[in-house]
Order: C-alpha cells, then sequence, then structure tokens
C-alpha cells in the first residue's frame, strides 16, 4: 500500500514527545512489512542535513507565506523516504517546532502547519509528475488536519483519508479569519466543518473531513467519546463512532532493547540481568545520589504538565520519603513545576535528583536503572515511557486511564504493575507503598521484572490494524 504519513516531528530529525516516536516507528514498522510508505514533514532548521535531503520539486508558493520547495531523503538510520516541505520563511527558525526560544508559540503555526497539509493534498493530486501518489494519507495532530479538510473540499479522485488523534487536548483553535488563510473555503467555518465554539479548530477539521479516525488506544478512543473526555468534541466523535478506532501504539523495539541500547552503561537482558546493577549505580552517580543497592530508586521522564499528574507525584513524594527511597526525575515544562521539583531535590540531595532538561541518552538511563516507573497522569492517550520502562525491567506505578489501562496490569490480577484510579495523592501513595512491599521480596521482584521485559509492545498488532483502517478508508474515498 502507498502511505503518506504527515507529522510535525518524527524522531531522527524532530522530537518534542511521543508523537516522534510514533510516526517514525509506525513508518519503519510498516516500510519493513513491504508498504510504500513515505513521511511528510516541515523542514525545519537541521532537517534537511540530517535527512540528507536534496531538492526533488518547486513547489511555487501555495499559501502566499514564501517560496516552497520538496525535498527528499531519508528518516535517519532508517531506510523510510522523508519529503520535507522546505519554506524558509516559515520553518528555517531558532527554536523549537511550536514555540520560540522563548516558550512562546509562533503567531503564524495557523500558516506553517496549513502549509503541511497544503503539500500533503498537493502530492496526492500531482502524483503523476512526481512518479508517486499514496492511496492514503495519515495526517497525524491537528498540525496535519487540514490535509484531510482540503482534499474533501477539492473533491474529485482522491485517496483515501485518516486523521489520528494522539492527544485531543491540542486542537490548534484560531480565530474564524484564518480559514481563508488555509485555503479553505469561507463554507468549511461551519458546524458541519471546522468551527469549534466560536473558533476555527483544526483538529475538528481533521476530524470532521477525514473518512477514518483513529486514536492511540482502545480505552482512550472511549474516554473521548464522554462528556469528561471529550474535550468538547465528544458530541462529533460520537456521531462518528462506527469509522473511530483505537489502535494501540506500538514502541520500536529494536532501537529500545537494553541488550543492545548504546546509551547504557552496562547491557542486560531477560537471560542476563545481572548488569542492571550497574546502570542503578551509574545512574544514582550521575544524579548525585546515595549509591545504595538495596534501596528502591523511582524514576520520572516526562513533559511538566497538567496532564501528567506531576503534582499527585509533588504532594505524596513527602511522606513516600519516610520510608528508605530515591527519586529521579528527568522532565521540562510548566515553571511552576520545574522549580517544586528543584526545590524537592535541594532539601533531598542525596535522596532525590531532578534534571530540567530534554535529554534522549539519560532518558534511556533512566530506564534502565531505575526499580519503580512512575506515570501517574490525569489523562493518557497512549503513553510510550511505562513500556520503555517495563522493557527496561522497570515496574510502572500508573493510573488506569487511556493507553496505561491498557498495557499496564495490577500485580493484583496477575500483570506487572501497580495501577490506582482515584486523581489523588492519596491512591499514588497506596499503590506506590504496594509496591515497595513487594520491592522487599528479591525473588518476587525479579520474577515480575522478568515478565515485564518479555512482554511484547512491538508494531505488529497495531500495524495489521491499521492496515484495516487504510483499506476501509480507501473505499470510503472511492464512494464518496
Ligand atoms: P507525551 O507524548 O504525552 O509526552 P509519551 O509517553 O507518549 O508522552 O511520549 C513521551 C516521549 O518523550 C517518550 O519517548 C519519553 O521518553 C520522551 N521524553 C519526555 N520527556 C523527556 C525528557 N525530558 N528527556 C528525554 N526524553 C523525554
Ligand atoms: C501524545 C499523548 C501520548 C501518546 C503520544 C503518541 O503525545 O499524550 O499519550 O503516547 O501522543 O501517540
Amino acid at each position: 500500500m502507498r502511505i503518506l504519513h504527515v507529522a510535525s516531528e518524527a524522531t531522527g530529525l524532530v522530537k518534542t514527545g511521543g508523537l516522534a516516536d510514533v510516526a517514525a516507528g509506525l513508518a519503519r514498522a510498516q516500510r519493513d512489512a513491504g508498504d510504500d510508505v513515505r513521511l511528510l514533514m516541515p523542514a525545519y532548521r537541521g532537517c534537511a542535513e540530517l535527512a540528507d535531503a536534496t531538492v526533488r520539486h518547486p513547489l511555487g508558493d501555495p499559501l502566499g507565506g514564501g517560496p516552497t520547495r520538496l525535498l527528499e531523503g531519508r528518516l535517519p538510520g532508517t531506510d523510510v523516504p522523508v519529503w520535507l516541505v522546505d519554506a524558509p520563511t516559515l520553518y528555517d527558525r531558532d527554536g523549537g517546532p511550536y514555540l520560540d526560544p522563548h516558550g512562546n508559540d509562533y503567531p503564524d503555526n495557523p500558516l506553517r502547519f496549513a502549509l503541511l497539509g497544503r503539500v500533503a493534498a498537493m502530492l496526492s493530486t500531482a502524483g503523476p509528475a512526481l512518479g508517486w501518489a499514496p492511496e492514503v494519507v495519515h495526517a497525524h495532530d491537528w498540525q496535519a488536519s487540514i490535509a484531510p479538510a482540503t482534499l474533501h473540499w477539492w473533491g474529485g479522485v482522491r485517496p483515501g483519508t485518516v486523521t489520528t488523534v494522539h492527544n485531543l487536548k491540542f486542537q490548534g483553535r484560531f480565530s474564524p479569519e484564518v480559514v481563508s488563510q488555509v485555503g479553505l473555503p469561507a463554507a468549511a467555518y461551519a458546524l458541519e466543518g471546522a468551527e469549534a465554539y466560536g473558533t476555527f479548530s483544526f483538529l475538528k477539521a481533521g476530524l470532521f473531513y477525514s473518512d477514518r479516525i483513529t486514536t492511540v488506544s482502545p480505552t482512550y478512543a472511549e474516554e473521548i467519546q464522554s462528556e469528561t473526555g471529550g474535550e468538547g468534541l465528544h458530541g462529533l466523535l460520537r456521531s462518528r463512532s462506527n469509522r473511530l478506532h483505537g489502535l494501540l501504539n506500538g514502541i520500536d523495539e529494536g532501537a529500545w532493547d537494553p541488550r543492545s541500547d548504546s546509551d547504557l552503561h552496562a547491557a542486560f537482558g531477560p537471560r542476563s540481568l545481572g548488569p542492571r546493577a550497574a546502570n542503578k549505580r551509574a545512574l544514582q552517580r550521575h544524579f548525585g545520589l546515595d549509591e545504595e543497592r538495596g534501596v528502591p530508586l523511582v524514576g520520572l521522564v516526562s513533559r511538566l504538565s497538567d496532564q501528567k499528574g506531576i503534582d499527585l507525584l509533588l504532594a505524596a513524594i513527602p511522606q513516600l520519603l519516610r520510608s528508605p527511597l530515591q527519586l529521579v526525575v528527568l522532565g521540562s515544562g510548566d515553571p511552576l513545576l520545574e522549580e517544586a521539583l528543584r526545590d524537592l531535590a535541594r532539601q533531598h540531595p542525596t535522596r532525590v535528583g531532578v534534571n530540567i532538561g530534554y535529554d534522549e541518552a539519560l532518558s534511556h538511563q533512566v530506564f534502565a536503572g531505575s526499580d519503580l516507573f512512575v506515570v501517574p497522569s490525569r489523562f493518557e492517550p497512549c503513553g510510550l515511557t511505562q513500556m520503555y520502562a517495563m522493557r527496561y525491567g522497570a515496574l510502572p506505578v500508573v493510573r488506569n486511564t487511556g493507553g496505561l489501562a491498557d498495557t499496564v496490569t495490577d500485580v493484583s490480577a496477575g500483570g506487572c504493575g501497580f495501577t490506582f484510579e482515584a486523581v489523588d495523592a492519596d491512591a499514588l501513595r497506596e499503590a506506590m507503598h504496594r509496591a515497595l512491599e513487594v520491592y522487599a521480596d528479591g525473588d518476587r521482584w525479579t520474577r515480575l521484572q522478568l515478565q515485564a521485559m518479555q512482554r511484547s509492545f512491538g508494531w505488529g498488532n497495531a500495524a495489521g490494524g491499521y492496515r484495516d483502517v487504510y483499506s476501509a478508508a480507501i473505499a470510503d474515498a472511492s464512494s464518496t
């Protein structure tokens, strides 16, 4: 199948969160399964060099944002072809993919991401000129949602379209006037269209106009159809529930393998767990903690935002620290949470280590060196870190929501994790206490670690699910 993924980030080129791992991992898995996959992304500063890209095609100035070209390269470390939308006035900037160096949204984000979607639509119809056209366009999150909307309005023969919701909280909502700037007709700004509560919503455009919708876990697919989880779009999602599919994310088991991970201090695996201890020691040393072998070490790698329930951990930790326990945190985001974590580390310098920042290699070391890994999210569409943690032998303590519920089973039900229900510090503390009790039983702990490490989280299952959804989308497209 000829598949065009449209995404605003992909591991190897630029990553701010799980979307990048999923866009790259899914594309790679589909390519390995024999599909003809390409990934379309903006050419942010430095991406063309990383992808070793060359100019493929001039695209004119599609939305008036400046001269635009299509570059072609490869996703680093893979054989997945990448097409980069090269519009230097929009993408060649200091800062990240969405935010300037001061942490503010770029004011022209509507134009920046409309162009991404617009070019996806152009490639879909300019096939003969390029020698390749997709049978299905797979748009990820709001940043890609103009692709299915544009293809809908252009009409005629077109590929099937699929929009994946990685996080319904981020919808890309702007003032109504952007409708013309993003290249859609005024009629697209309507209740039956991209209008949402008096704003133009990129994501609603994707959800409304795509042939099929997917999200990244079965439980989240249910949650977003309820008023509490629907972020204002539950009505639309419910009305399209026969087009909505919850497909659990996989992880790239090649990139995330403690037997061959070059970021680790010592390689280990289910058959050789012994060297894992060296990773714990190295992690303790890195963070300046007491290098005690027997003290349980809790890890956290996360964006620091309301979604992730960091405040619950902050509320639970003082009492937990009355027992032997260490905590290491790697994350960045909300300045108030960053400061509260730094404070905690200052109060307990030998027991709590905090690194405010983004560090891919260190994240691997946290998964490999922690005993427990905590994910206390208020909501979690899928979540990848709990899967990385299990694969690296750190047992997860998670709130029972979204994809966390679909990937972590409590030890009391035969699983290898610890789950809690209520969004409060007591519930988290209770789960942590249960985990610490089990930790005290070394043999049982080792058995649970092995169980966790041997679980299969690859893309195999989901890749089959996507294939079915794509076939349905293609059939839908040809019947409209
Ligand atoms: P989300 O996409 O909501 O942030 P996920 O669990 O799906 O949550 O994905 C987060 C990804 O980002 C994981 O690969 C995680 O290891 C990584 N990550 C998050 N924060 C950091 C950080 N500070 N340093 C390195 N990697 C991080
Ligand atoms: C989003 C979600 C996260 C999910 C990731 C990849 O960032 O917050 O739960 O794992 O997308 O789908």
